[in-house]
């Protein structure tokens, strides 16, 4: 079996024996005669497979009731809209602009009332967070519904190290590509949301955490479709249509594989050190630099590149002959990003910091020869 280093930014790496356990159930679920693929929505044994997905969920992310969890469907890029039409009741959300998804939410966001920028890091193409000073003064006027952060940014690899205060307001997190990375401390958060891609399963399913009482206390906008309303899709238990059963099993099986590798501080500490070894490299080497601002980095979504695009291109190319996949760097940033999720092993990462390490001797062998 010949499994290459998948270095993809989302859909991406899944762990292995999630695959091989998914696979010996396909046929033939549990005795049920019948894959997952094939079972309806609305029977006991999906309904039980949905529950314990659910409750995984909830353990591994220690999500209080306070808390509703909802499996949808659209990606993180619906609830671009979900967000300001379920919460946008005033009219007025403010919007960190700190990347891509960032500015694509707070865009989406501007349809149906007035989100504020209240701080961005366009200037300097998105290589860092940006100060959040202005964040904690905004929220303290009291005049906003919400604020929306992108917690990981995954295009610019550029992550949060600290959350904004926001005081009474409400944070919104996109944390697609940090999603089950490390710890989240739920509670400092109205809402958190993630497409399921790249940390928690296949694409297809989005993992939105709401608190309660911000869809019990009011109604969505009255313009809000249906299946975006998160109150009715509460009250459904997240199934007001079929939903995407299949995905929503395969996440259940990586939850309950997080649980058994020891959780997400252990997730965190083996996040932490495939990241240290890729940034000591980039600090140490002279043929690679990282794009992000160290104090921005991220540690999913690491992104560098060499002096040039045809070095860049080189480098790339002969990754894929050494089965390493996925490093080419999105088109807004080019170079190379080594996205770094839970399934990427440490063997994995010292296999690319292998290669990169020979790739410069050998760079640095010809250009002395020449
Ligand atoms: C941080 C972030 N937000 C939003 C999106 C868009 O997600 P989706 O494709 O699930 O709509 C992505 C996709 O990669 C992402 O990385």
């Amino acid at each position: 079996m010949a499994r290459v280093h998948n270095f993809s930014a989302g859909p991406a790496a899944l762990p292995l024996e999630v695959l091989e356990q998914t696979a010996s159930e396909l046929i033939d679920y549990r005795g049920c005669g019948m894959s997952v693929l094939e079972m309806s929505h609305r029977s006991a044994a999906y309904q039980r497979i949905y529950d314990e997905t659910e409750a995984c969920l909830r353990r591994i992310l220690s999500i209080p009731d306070t808390y509703q969890v909802l499996f949808l469907q659209g990606g993180a890029t619906l609830e671009f809209a979900a967000i300001p039409l379920n919460l946008m009741r005033r009219g007025r959300a403010g919007y960190v602009v700190s990347g891509n998804f960032a500015k694509k939410a707070w865009e989406e966001a501007r349809r149906y009332g007035e989100a504020v920028a209240l701080a961005s890091s366009e200037d300097t193409n998105f290589d860092r967070i940006p100060d959040l000073s202005p964040v904690a003064e905004r929220a303290a006027c009291g005049d906003l519904d919400y604020i929306h952060i992108c917690q990981n940014n995954t295009i610019f690899g550029t992550m949060y190290h600290e959350l904004p205060s926001t005081g009474e307001v409400p944070l919104v997190a996109d944390v697609s590509s940090c999603f089950l990375s490390m710890p989240l401390d739920i509670e400092r958060y109205g809402v958190v949301y993630a497409g399921a891609q790249k940390n928690a399963g296949p694409a297809g399913v989005t993992v939105v955490i709401v608190r309660r009482d911000l869809i019990e206390d009011g109604p969505a906008l009255p313009i809000c479709p249906t299946y975006l309303d998160w109150r009715t899709q509460a009250a459904k238990g997240s199934m007001l249509n079929t939903p995407n059963t299949f995905g929503i099993y395969l996440c259940g099986k990586v939850f309950a594989w997080i649980e058994r590798t020891g959780g997400l501080a252990a997730m965190e500490q083996r996040n932490r050190a495939k990241a240290e070894l890729l940034y000591s490299l980039l600090d140490g080497i002279d043929l690679f630099f990282g794009t992000a601002q160290p104090a921005s980095r991220s540690i999913a979504n690491v992104t560098f590149r060499t002096a040039s695009p045809e070095l860049d291109a080189a480098f790339i190319a002969g990754a894929r002959e050494r089965g390493i996949e996925g490093i080419a760097g999105h088109r807004l940033v080019g170079g190379m990003r080594a996205s770094i999720y839970n399934a990427v092993d440490m063997a994995s990462v010292e296999a690319l910091a292998a290669y990169m390490t020979e790739f410069e001797e050998n760079r640095r062998t010809q250009t002395r020869s020449s």
